[in-house]
Formats: C-alpha cells, structure tokens, sequence
C-alpha cells in the first residue's frame, strides 16, 4: 500500500474507494474549483525508470484528448510529494465486478436489455477511443463502473501501457480477459484486442463464468485464451438464441480479424439478435431443437443389436441424420433472414400495402414446420 499524503495539490484526499494491482484509487475534493474527484495513486515503485515516465506523459496525453459520455473524464495527471497521480471525474455507482458478483450470487440473471445497454456504451466508449488512437487494454469488470441512472463509464484508459515496466506476472496480473495477441506481445494490441475482453465480459453477463474451464495458476488461463476453443452462450443458457451465441462467440474468436471490425458492427448484431421477433428467436431454436433431436435418433437408431434389421435401421439413422441436418442448415440460412426481413417489411408503414402475401408466406412456413415436427413426433 503507498502511504497517501492528506492532500495533492489542490485534491485533498478522502475515503480509500479501492486499491488494484498497481494504484489506489481515493475519492477526493478539488478545493480550488469544489467539487468531487477521483485521484489515482501510482504506485511509486513505478515510476522511477525513464521508459515509465515517457509512457505516462504520452498516454496521458492521449488520453487527455477523450471527451466522451461514456469515458472518464481526466482532469490532470500530476506528480506531488514524490508521487505520481491521476485525478479525474468521480464516478458514483458500481462497477460490473461487483454488479456480477451480486447477480452470481443471488442466481439472477441481469436482464438481456441491460446487457445490450451496458455493449452498447462500452462499445460506444471503444470505437470511440480507438478511432483517437487510443486503446484500453485493460478493459475488465472493475475498469466499467455503472451509475445508479443506468450510464457506463469506462475508467483506466491506456493505463495497462504503464504496468508493462513491471515484472510479466505484475503487468498480468489476473489475464482472464488479456486477448490472445495481447497475450503474445503486448505490441501486437488492436482495436479487437479490447473488444475480445468485452466478449469475455458479456460471456460473464450471460452465463455467470467465465468461456474457458476454471485454472488455478494464470499462465494456464492465457494458454486457454491462446488454444482452447471458448465455451458457447447455450451450454450455459439453452433458452438464448444461437444468434445471440454466435454474436458472442465471435467476439472470442483467436485472431482479431476474425472478430467484429469495429464496437458498433457487435453492437448492432448483438441487440439484433437480442430484439429479434419471438417468432424468428423460436425459429431459430426450434431448429437447433430439430437437429438434436434428429441426432438422437440417429443414434439410437444405429445402436440397435439385432443383426437382421440392425443394416436397415442404420440406414434409416443415417438418412435421418442427413436429411434433417439440411432440413436445419436450410432453415437457418433461409427461412430464417427471410421471415425477419418479411416482418422488418411489415413494420414498416410505407410497405404495408403489399402485407398479404407475406402474412401468407410466414403462415405456409409454419405449417411447414409443424408438419415437420408431425413427421419426427
Ligand atoms: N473515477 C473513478 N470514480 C470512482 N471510482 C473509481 C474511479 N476510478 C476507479 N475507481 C474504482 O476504484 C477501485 C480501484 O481501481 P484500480 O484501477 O486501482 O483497481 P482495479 O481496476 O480493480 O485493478 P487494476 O489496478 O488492475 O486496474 C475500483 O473499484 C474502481 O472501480
Ligand atoms: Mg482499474
């Protein structure tokens, strides 16, 4: 713990808020202007190598550039006492570590509205910064604090840059949410980077764990950030759609170009399929539905001992298998676009005219479907 001083400049130093891997953090006044701050302290063992120094004047400087709603606002960085310090807005509410915490242990899922507004900010607050040349880097639950109306603000901004001086295992810290690449070099850090640590978090969100199996030592979590294939949504939460699930899992994807181009292209395909029609979410969980239950059969089919019909039946499971397997990709990849652009179409006032047909359409896919439910059933 570094021994804080009463005051810094003109911050006079208040409650401890929290301490991480390399500063605390104090509420503060600012008694020249009188109003609230939050002052960060550095930790001193930091600060006396020339690169850290560098580092920090010219993250500061970037970061000092930010002006945006969902980003702390920093009023100065500074050096008192033999310190090294960042005060910037205080930001009253709760930050999503302690949000999950609450909602893991009381077994409640935080709503699908709320997580669509919390990516909507965070990814707001990214494309944001790194269209500034700014990344985060460290973007985890405890850098994301939520006020009590319902607004994001991202906190630390560029500061992970400034640990790196540390030891490997201090400038990791806990690397649940480190990108792959990230992981390799912390050179090789892009805009997907930060967005790879926001698909760990709403992971978290969705299903209270975290997309890899549990370790003990973290050099074995970035060996899963860098090999091990991520959990899906549905594991945990069968009832989400695949969209939603896709959309995640895409954001988890090893190499950043597999993963969204920018915060909004998430955004949107994630409230996308959050907002999407019940008819098109039942759909679409229907055929998954079809596709294991198709399986199923196929297996027990195949499992069948008596060698007179065994071929047969075989046969039989396979067909099923087949079939059903394009029933599924066909409804997916076709029927699925198709009904939502159809019911975009009719929300939409000025296409009303031509309604008909396309109610018909979605009533001869119904039947359809429950004539294929008929034939498994
Ligand atoms: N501007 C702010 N206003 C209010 N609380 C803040 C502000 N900045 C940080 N905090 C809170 O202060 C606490 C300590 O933050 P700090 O960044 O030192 O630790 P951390 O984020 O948990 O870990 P790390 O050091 O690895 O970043 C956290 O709970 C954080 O949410
Ligand atoms: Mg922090």
């Amino acid at each position: 713990m570094i021994d804080a001083p009463k005051q810094l400049d003109e911050y006079e130093l208040g409650d401890l808020l929290g301490s991480g891997g390399m500063a605390q953090v104090y509420h503060a006044t600012d008694l020249r202007l009188q109003r609230p701050a939050a002052v960060k302290l550095i930790n001193p063992a930091l600060r006396n190598t020339e690169s850290y120094r560098n580092r920090f004047e010219h993250e500061a400087r970037a970061v000092a550039q930010l002006n945006h709603p969902n980003i702390v606002q920093v009023y100065r960085y500074g050096e008192a006492d033999d310190l090294l310090y960042m005060a910037m807005q205080f930001v009253e509410g709760q930050h999503l570590g302690d949000l999950l915490a609450e909602q893991v242990k009381s077994e409640n899922y935080l709503s699908l509205d709320d997580v669509v507004s919390i990516v909507e900010q965070v990814c707001a607050a990214l494309d944001y910064a790194h269209q500034h040349g700014v990344f985060h880097r460290d973007i985890k639950p405890s850098n994301i604090i939520q006020t009590p109306d319902g607004r994001i603000v991202l906190v630390d901004f560029g500061l992970a840059l400034l640990s790196e001086v540390g030891t490997l295992g201090e400038a990791l810290g806990t690397p649940t949410y480190l990108a792959p690449e990230q992981a390799m070099s912390s050179q090789n850090v892009v805009a997907q980077s930060d967005l790879y640590a926001l698909g760990v978090i709403v992971f978290q969100l969705l299903t209270h764990r975290l997309p890899f199996p549990a370790v003990e030592e973290p050099l074995d979590m970035v060996l899963h950030h860098l090999e091990t294939e991520p959990y899906l949504v549905r594991r945990f939460r069968p009832n989400l759609t695949p969209s939603i699930e896709q959309a995640v899992n895409k954001l988890l994807a090893k190499r950043p170009q597999d993963r969204y181009a920018s915060g909004a292209d998430f955004a949107n395909a994630f409230s996308a399929a959050v907002h999407a029609s019940p008819l098109v979410r039942h759909l679409e969980l229907a055929a998954v539905n079809i596709r294991a239950d198709a399986q199923m059969a196929a297996t027990q089919l195949g499992q069948f001992t008596d060698s007179k019909v065994r071929p047969a039946l075989t046969e039989v499971g396979s067909k099923l298998r087949e079939g059903l397997f394009q029933f599924d990709d066909v409804m997916v990849q076709k029927i699925v676009p198709t009904v939502q652009a159809h019911l975009t179409r009719l929300r939409d006032p000025a296409q009303r005219g031509d309604v008909l047909p396309y109610w018909l359409g979605g009533l001869v896919v119904i039947l359809l479907l429950l004539l294929a439910w008929a034939v498994l059933a």
